[in-house]
């Protein structure tokens, strides 16, 4: 039996609910048919936006949506999607397909959809193509109240009041798709950009993020800290979880227990992939003021076999829930240094958290782990210590029990607990310090490694009730099934 210590007189970081961010780019059908149908469609919307999808990420407690990418952003140009729909321009999207960007999702309906949401916005601007005129510009049509050319733009086009950017982000990925930079030269790039991403409103500021590495590129991190640390908020890492390799990544769904084990031993390596950033920001930044984002996470599997490569539709299973469920403790367990996290994309590109079908629409595994982590947003993350072995194959090996506990202003605590094991239980006894527990309330989400909702079988996998656990004078027995995750909600 494994045993495992939640400490509650161990307080440590608040956990931002940003941490459960999701990414959304004008790629394949994310924004058109996933979150966007138009007003004239016969798909149940309001303003354009599908009233399915809206309600299933409400539910899912969204706290911050990014856009509009990704790679489309550094060639996406803000004006072009503003104004009548019907007069706006038309553009090739040539990262993602060829396909034609008619523009009739921009601003505007982003605020729309965000609204709707009720989430806070990420917009990432383009360094890549755009200049720094095009970018100051942008901030001023979106955030000034008073008397400007853009925010009188920003009227005519029906909009009087401005809107709240919480988060900016000064280019994508710019050491790729975003330009091809060298790290010193974004750097330099980066401090002209962002001088000019003003702070029109007096209540908040605009938190910006800085390009940062991909995946373990230390010099970049190292580089751009260095030169351009003092003009950020944060750094965004981006780690994408590749069963093999990008020119054969694997399926989505028919997979061997070993490859399974590869993709967990993989997503479980952002664990040191973080700790190795946060060491070089902290000797550039002592006092730790610049944050780590995560701005796109997640599987990039094989496209769905029959669909357009260029639009990265993948279906999405347990093993996903569980890569979820690995990364979304880790970020909490690192909730001191991390700020927002987005899951690379919402809807039907990557490691989705709902899929469409016309009127049709699907929940990932995925989705169920973040509406089970919900009840962490905004908590506070307490000390937790578990004892396990490892799982896996000679090669592909990590620990079998993953999890992180939070508690709430009223003391009551969640913990999170995957068995990342593909055949084998495990038993853990649970001991909270100091502490008369009154209630416990579990849920579970498991299945087979491969298992998986379609459009025929919504409900393969979905949370259930979990009742494998007898309550004790001071926490809890329970027997975790086989590629698991439980939530334990406990009221002391
Ligand atoms: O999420 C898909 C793509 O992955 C993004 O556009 C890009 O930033 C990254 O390479």
């Amino acid at each position: 039996m494994e045993k495992y210590l939640i400490n509650p007189n161990e307080k440590k970081s608040t956990v931002s609910k940003d941490i459960y961010g999701n990414f959304s780019e004008h790629l394949g059908r994310c924004i058109y048919e996933g979150l966007f149908v138009g007003r004239d469609s016969d798909i149940p919307n309001v303003n354009g936006m599908r009233t399915d999808v809206v309600n299933a990420l409400k539910e899912m407690g969204l706290p911050v949506l990014r856009w509009p990418g990704g790679c489309f952003a550094d060639e996406y140009h803000w004006m072009d999607g503003i104004g009548d729909p019907a007069m706006r321009k038309k553009m090739i999207n040539t990262h993602w397909g060829g396909v034609i960007e008619d523009n009739s999702f921009g601003t505007h309906e982003f605020f729309e959809l965000c609204d709707q949401l009720g989430c806070d916005v990420y917009i990432t601007g383009n360094v890549g193509s755009g200049s720094v005129r095009e970018m100051s510009e942008w901030v001023e049509y979106m955030t000034f109240a008073g008397e400007s050319p853009m925010a009188n733009l920003r009227r005519k086009n029906g909009r009087d009041k401005p809107w709240r950017v919480k988060y900016f982000g000064v280019g994508n990925e710019n050491w790729g798709c975003g330009g091809n930079m060298d790290p010193a030269y974004y750097a330099n790039e980066y401090r002209r950009y962002q001088t000019y991403v003003r702070n029109y409103d007096g209540n908040s500021r605009i938190y910006k993020v800085a390009c940062g590495p991909n995946a373990e590129d230390y010099n970049w991190t190292e580089t751009v800290m260095k030169n351009a640390g003092r003009h950020m908020d944060g750094l965004a890492l981006h780690y994408y979880t590749v069963t093999h390799d990008w020119g054969h990544k694997g399926s989505a769904t028919e997979f061997s227990t070993d490859e399974y084990y590869t993709t967990l031993r993989k997503a479980y390596h952002i664990d040191e992939i973080i700790r190795r950033h946060l060491e070089i920001m902290n000797r550039y930044d002592p006092s730790k003021r610049v944050e780590l984002v995560i701005d796109e996470w997640g599987t990039w599997h094989d496209v769905e076999p029959g669909t357009n490569p260029g639009f990265l539709y993948q279906q999405n299973s347990m093993r996903d829930a569980i890569v979820a469920a690995i990364n979304l403790n880790i970020f909490n367990k690192h909730s001191d240094r991390i700020r927002m996290c987005n899951i690379a994309q919402t809807i039907n590109v990557l490691q989705s958290v709902a899929l469409t079908d016309g009127a049709d629409m699907v929940l990932t595994p995925t989705y169920y782990v973040f509406k089970m982590f919900k009840d962490h947003q905004n908590n506070t993350l307490l000390g937790s210590y578990i004892t396990t072995d490892e799982v896996g194959t000679d090669s592909d090996r990590l620990p079998r029990l993953i999890e992180s506990a939070t508690e709430d202003e009223n003391g009551v605590i969640c913990s999170t607990v995957a068995n990342t094991s593909a055949s084998e239980s495990v038993q853990i006894k649970c001991q909270v310090a100091d502490s008369e527990i009154k209630e416990i309330r579990a849920e579970i989400l498991t299945g087979a490694i491969d298992a998986y909702n379609t459009f025929d079988c919504k409900e393969a996998v979905k949370t259930q009730a979990f009742e494998g656990f007898t309550k004790t004078a001071d926490g809890f027995v329970a027997d975790i099934p086989a590629c698991s995750v439980v939530k334990f909600i406990i009221e002391r």
